[in-house]
């Protein structure tokens, strides 16, 4: 098979293929990315990916490349190519998707598949088929629901597999390969779902509308339960407990951020105005703006925290990429916390145990610290804004007091526990929190 696109999605699904047995062939257009994917270096940080790079390579059943003829010859070509936001608009850019369609094309054989994988506005399948029609080939649609830092686990045992096929012979048979592509996930219980193309798109943006949706929704409570003096957080656990709800995805706090929910939910608002049904999503356009909202009240927190006033105060930074486990800064709310606080003359030492690279490069402005303790060091107060491990678990109130110059936090995931931060000294602050 080849993998057309070798960034996160395709990185980990070309090498996670391999490692079922597969043979692959990565393609991608950056020359960097492919050498350094070519030997067994991850281009970003993804937990499992480098363990199964090297024995994909190792065992010669994975290999890169930047040119695309080296996919000819495969049976299965899958497509995961980037769909960024197009520059001012909300819509998906496909740019990526067509070029890559267009550099396929004169190397489909009749009976190959084409697995689209890449997030697309419902419709750009069909308009796929169409153009490879003539060659034979047939298309199918198979949406990722990977999780950055769960992106092995997620391509290797997923909550399901959804193929988008035309109702065709091509299409069933089309369907009955890609089982087979995925027939370890699938004997070991996976829900396995053929669609017609249309559904399969959607059920993408749909799932990732309902996923920032329900994020959205406890933050809205955040908001209410500030000025009711209720605590969300607690809140959260209680709705959690009802099986219709469950807890998942009612994390409260700076919100969500990251390469994928935001744009998605954009696209997709945009594609549905599209189609003349805007007014069935326009809920969205409230879940985006109250996702935002959050960044500035983190940020008024902080301001109040410190008496109404940031400027010249020294404010440790935990966090800048947009979830733990991963380097991505991409729309991370973290950092917007950091950049907005530096806006109003914050002296913001940020800090990150995988992101500070990234953050640095896009954000040299900010001051930087290696490791937490850096970070805290004379702080006048500190934001949690990433909740990796060694701020929510590993963090003792005791000892970060003893190295910051104000005990201030503003716990921007309300991952801490706010008793044991207040029995050490601490003034605490969590959003929408008593
Ligand atoms: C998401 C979807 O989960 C995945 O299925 C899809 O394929 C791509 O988009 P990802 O972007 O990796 O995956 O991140 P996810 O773990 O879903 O988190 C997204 C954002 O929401 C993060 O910024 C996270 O901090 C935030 N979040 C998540 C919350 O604020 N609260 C929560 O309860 C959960």
């Amino acid at each position: 098979m080849s993998v057309i696109g070798c960034g996160y999605l395709g990185a980990v699904h070309a090498a996670a293929m391999a490692s079922i047995g597969h043979d692959v062939v990565g393609i991608d257009v950056d020359e960097h990315r492919v050498r350094s994917l070519a030997q067994g270096s991850a281009p970003f940080f993804e937990p499992r990916l480098e363990e199964l790079l090297a024995d994909g390579l190792e065992a010669d059943r994975l290999r890169f490349s930047i040119d695309i003829s080296d996919a000819a010859g495969a049976a299965v070509h899958f497509l995961a190519v980037g769909t960024p936001q197009v520059a001012g608009g909300h819509a998906a850019d496909l740019r990526f998707v067509d070029a890559a369609i267009d550099a396929l094309l004169p190397r489909l054989c009749p009976g190959d598949v084409v697995a689209g994988k890449s997030t697309v506005p419902v419709g750009t399948a069909q308009r796929i088929a169409e153009r490879i029609a003539a060659t034979g080939a047939e298309l199918v649609w198979n949406p990722e629901f990977l999780r950055e830092g769960w992106a092995v686990h997620d391509t290797l045992t997923p909550d399901r597999i959804v193929v988008g096929t035309a109702a065709s012979v091509e299409g069933e048979r089309a369907a009955g390969i890609l089982r087979e592509v995925y027939r370890p996930a699938v004997d070991g219980g996976t829900p396995f779902l053929v669609t017609d193309l249309a559904t399969a798109e959607l059920v993408k943006g749909a799932a990732n509308a309902f996923l920032a949706t329900k994020i959205s929704f406890i933050n809205a409570m955040a908001e209410i339960a500030e000025a009711a003096g209720a605590d969300v957080a607690l809140l959260a656990d209680a709705l959690g407990h009802d099986t219709r709800i469950g807890r998942r995805y009612l994390g409260s706090g700076i919100g969500f951020g990251g390469g994928c929910l935001p744009k998605d939910i954009r696209a997709f608002a945009a594609r549905a105005e599209q189609l003349g049904r805007g007014e069935a999503v326009a809920f969205l356009h409230e879940v985006d703006a109250i996702n935002l909202r959050r960044r500035e009240r983190a940020v008024q927190l902080v301001i109040d925290a410190l008496g109404g006033l940031v400027f010249g105060k020294r404010v440790a930074v935990l966090g800048a990429a947009f979830k733990p486990f991963s380097d991505d800064i991409r729309d991370s709310p973290a950092l917007d916390v950091a950049v907005r606080l530096r806006g109003l003359g914050a002296d913001v030492v940020v800090t990150d145990p995988a992101a500070i690279d990234n953050a640095r490069a896009a954000h040299p402005q900010l001051g930087y610290a290696r490791d937490r303790d850096e970070a805290l060091r004379d702080a006048d107060a500190v934001v949690i804004v990433t909740e990796w491990d060694e701020y929510r678990r590993n963090l003792s109130p005791v000892h970060a007091g003893s190295l910051v110059a104000g005990r201030v936090i503003v716990d921007g995931r309300n991952c801490l526990d706010a008793a044991a931060w207040r029995a050490a000294g601490w003034a605490y602050h969590g959003m929408g929190r008593r």
